[in-house]
């Protein structure tokens, strides 16, 4: 077949609509089965009328397809037309890039499949209700009458997390809807549970209901929906625990906002939690349209460009709307954080000082301290331990090798567990082989932080070097035994906060000049609400670990400070969050991370530092931001044409160095640079700024003017900030920080510096 070539359109439209016609005729049906399905992005909406906006887009396919408008119509799978204009659609290779030439039409996206990225973790960042003086959240209603709008896997409605009891009417401004479907009727919503929809249509041809348990409704198969959701808002749940584990209350950030759930994520064979991204465009306008606070999104991106979803949510921040997202769980390679666009608040995963300590007795009576999450057991008394090798035909000790063994049977086994992320599925394999054996337990030396998905069985994890040591036992020991002791929950200062080595890193590898994540929260080992074990009761709760973990706390920070700060734009809502989260952990200790535990975390692991949402209620002053400054930093990007086809960009590309951040990024600093920014007070009336800067190593730092003064005339002011080296060769990045303080505040910024190598070194002789 003739290979279309895309022509510039207006005086060529009645020559492509006769190509395109005869090429209808001939596609034959294997074209047609290749079609794939397409958003067709229109920017933002031209009528205030939705139906115009659905005519609007009739027309275009209509005219692309050579049909008539009804046929257009029976093709389109989703219609966007309330946050922004756009439609989802089947098309071939060549209607695409016809239909990228056509009128109005700002991009042609094809579809593709993100995925979904785990309570302690209130107390541990100090956030509390009580009308203790000087609680800045006493007031706040505990969120009550913010709308929190999670875009995840669903929701299990029943979960005591989604109880309404005590509260008020649902807000007279909501516009959202209960939406119905299998195991899911309109009284499933109540006041707490204000809204569900659900978009199946990117995903229906490989919903297998029969291979993995899916609904088509609102419903959580997945249980990361509800986790998230519960994490953001849940009610107050008294004495929940994992099987005696972590008991207290559990609770969400915001236990009285309510909750606005958007299913786009489904259970598929093989890959739980699958986000097409035609769904979750959906997801967002509907989310736009009904009237949503907060929009909290644990759900993956790209990172080499900007993701369609996150120019989409640029049409929610426009409207007021805050957005979040998890940083991604591709940690601890540089380089690896998404959702890098400065209108969204990007979240690390941290710790946090609790642990699961289990010991582990070693027949020469030494203990060795490990991690378990199970509870079932009792002291086991000595039994006999071994590599896999010691037990079965297996040649190392990895945990991937295992095959079952009956030689198992009654032992301990110690294996090893891959460095690598992708590995994880294998050694789960492998612990259902040491299972299916009749092993009484495993002790797991691993990498990486998480705890293994065990709970049902007694697996320890250990840390590599643990691991070792338990190893040279076994080989040097002519009978090596162990004895397994029950976990216990152990919190507060023994155990100090590090960043997880899953969490993503920054810099951004696309705009290197923002710095992303942008702040950290917990998401190792957190109990939220999940979907129903095998017991069937609708009072589950689990542990789950990820950046989708500390995304949702976040979400429900914000529903906090959206109470206290109506009129605060998610930029001043972003800064606030930044520059007053710590890098050090609530106890004061320093923050390292987990897989160097020597490694003081920079900002590449957790950004301005672990949210402090106490400091964040008060910050004293913002670095405020706009949509000029995102469109400006689309043209600067040169993405000014994704997001609308009449952006007018400067005529001079604006820097990206003089986003009014709050961080200072210079990833490639020569000689020396100046970079501006302004400051809003929203402290005390009259109050005096005083800068004070830690040095990155070798850059020098000048601030002017180095005071702020405010009074109620001045309530913002700019001052500029000049960077200069002497390193003589290019190295790795330098960290510092910038704190405007007024005696009660502190404002910091981090900075982070890469320097070039200076002209002179490189030309000199
Ligand atoms: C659905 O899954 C079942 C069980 O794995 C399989 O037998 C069946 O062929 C699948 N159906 C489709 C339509 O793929
Ligand atoms: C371990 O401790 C027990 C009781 O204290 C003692 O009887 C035994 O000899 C010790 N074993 C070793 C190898 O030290
Ligand atoms: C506020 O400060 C500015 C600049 O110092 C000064 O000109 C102005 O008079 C002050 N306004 C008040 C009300 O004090």
């Amino acid at each position: 077949m003739k290979k279309y070539t895309p022509i510039t359109l207006s005086a060529q439209c009645i020559l492509l609509f006769l190509l395109i016609s005869y090429q209808r005729h001939l596609s034959t049906a294997s074209e047609n089965a290749a079609n794939k399905m397409y958003i067709v992005y229109m920017g933002e909406r031209k009528h205030s009328d939705p139906s115009l906006v659905v005519d609007s887009h009739h027309n275009v396919l209509a005219t692309v397809l050579g049909t008539s408008k009804e046929t257009a119509a029976d093709s389109i799978i989703y219609h966007y037309k309330h946050g922004f204009s756009g439609f989802a659609t089947r098309l071939t290779d060549s209607q695409a890039k016809i239909m990228a030439e056509m009128p109005g039409v700002v991009d042609v996206i094809p579809k593709r499949v993100h995925k979904v990225h785990t309570t302690r973790s209130w107390d541990y960042l100090g956030l509390s209700f009580s009308h203790a003086t000087k609680n800045p959240y006493a007031n706040s209603n505990m969120g009550d009458g913010i709308i929190v709008g999670v875009i995840d896997s669903g929701i299990v409605p029943e979960s005591k997390s989604f109880h309404d009891q005590g509260l008020g009417p649902i807000p007279s401004r909501w516009k959202g809807e209960c939406v119905v479907g299998d195991q899911f009727k309109s009284t499933h919503c109540n006041r707490k549970l204000i809204g569900a929809r659900w978009f199946a249509k990117g995903a229906e041809d490989e919903i297998n209901t029969t291979a993995a348990i899916e609904y088509f409704s609102p419903r959580d198969a997945v249980g990361h929906g509800t986790h998230t959701a519960s994490t953001a808002v849940g009610s107050l749940v008294h004495d929940v625990s994992f099987k005696g584990l972590a008991l207290g209350t559990v609770r969400g950030g915001a236990p009285r906002a309510r909750l606005a759930v958007y299913k786009a994520c489904w259970n598929l064979p093989g890959n739980a939690g699958a986000c097409p991204t035609v769904d979750q465009l959906k997801a967002v306008d509907e989310a736009i349209h009904d009237g949503v606070d907060v929009l909290s999104l644990s759900i993956s991106g790209d990172r080499t460009t900007i993701d369609p979803l996150d120019i989409m949510l640029l049409h929610a921040v426009a409207k007021g709307i805050t957005v979040i997202c998890s940083a991604g769980n591709d940690g601890p390679r540089l380089n690896t954080v998404v959702h890098i666009v400065p209108w969204i608040i990007t979240v690390a995963a941290s710790t946090m000082d609790r642990s699961f300590p289990s010991p582990i007795m070693l027949g020469n009576n030494r203990t060795i301290m490990g991690q378990s999450v199970f509870t079932g057991n009792k002291e086991t008394g000595f039994i006999d331990l071994g590599c896999p090798s010691d037990f079965s035909d297996a040649s190392t000790c990895n945990c991937e090798d295992i095959v079952p063994d009956s030689r198992m049977k009654g032992k301990v086994v110690l294996c090893f567990a891959s460095t690598s992320d992708l590995q994880i599925a294998n050694v789960n394999q492998g612990l259902g082989n040491i299972v299916s054996s009749g092993a009484v337990g495993a002790i797991i030396a691993i990498y990486r932080s998480q705890l293994i998905s065990c709970y049902e069985w007694q697996c320890i994890t250990v840390d590599y070097e643990l691991g070792a040591q338990i190893l040279s036992y076994t080989q040097s020991s002519r009978k090596p035994m162990v004895k397994l002791n029950p976990t216990k929950t152990l919190v507060g200062k023994p155990v100090s906060t590090k960043i997880a080595d899953f969490s993503s890193r920054g810099p951004s590898m696309l705009s290197p000049g923002i710095l992303k994540p942008d702040v950290a929260a917990p998401g190792v080992n957190v109990l939220a609400a999940y979907v129903p074990t095998k017991e069937k009761s609708f009072q589950s709760f689990a542990f789950d670990s990820g950046t989708s973990m500390a995304c949702p706390h976040v979400s429900g920070i914000v529903a906090l400070l959206k109470v206290l700060h109506p009129n605060w734009s998610p930029a001043a809502i972003r800064s606030a969050l930044a520059t007053t989260a710590s890098a050090t952990d609530p106890s004061g200790e320093t923050v390292f991370t987990i897989e160097d535990p020597q490694t003081v975390a920079n900002p590449f692991h957790f950004g301005s530092g672990i949210v402090n949402p106490n400091r964040a209620a008060d910050p004293g002053l913002i670095y405020d931001m706009g949509m000029t400054d995102y469109v400006h930093y689309l043209c600067s990007m040169g993405y000014s044409k994704s997001y609308s086809r009449s952006t007018v960009c400067p005529s001079k590309k604006p820097s990206i160095l003089n986003l009014n951040l709050p961080s200072i990024t210079i990833p490639n600093l020569r000689g020396s640079v100046t970079v501006t920014r302004t400051v809003t007070n929203v402290g005390p009336v009259d109050s005096i700024y005083v800068a004070s800067i830690e040095h990155p190593l070798g850059v020098k730092v000048g601030v002017k003017p180095p005071e702020l003064a405010f009074n109620s005339t001045v309530k913002t002011l700019s001052f500029t900030v000049t960077l200069s080296s002497n390193h003589k060769a290019i190295g790795g990045y330098y960290f510092g920080r910038l704190s405007w303080s007024d005696g009660i505040h502190k404002v910091t910024s981090p900075i982070s510096v890469r320097t070039e190598i200076i002209p002179s070194y490189t030309d000199g002789a």
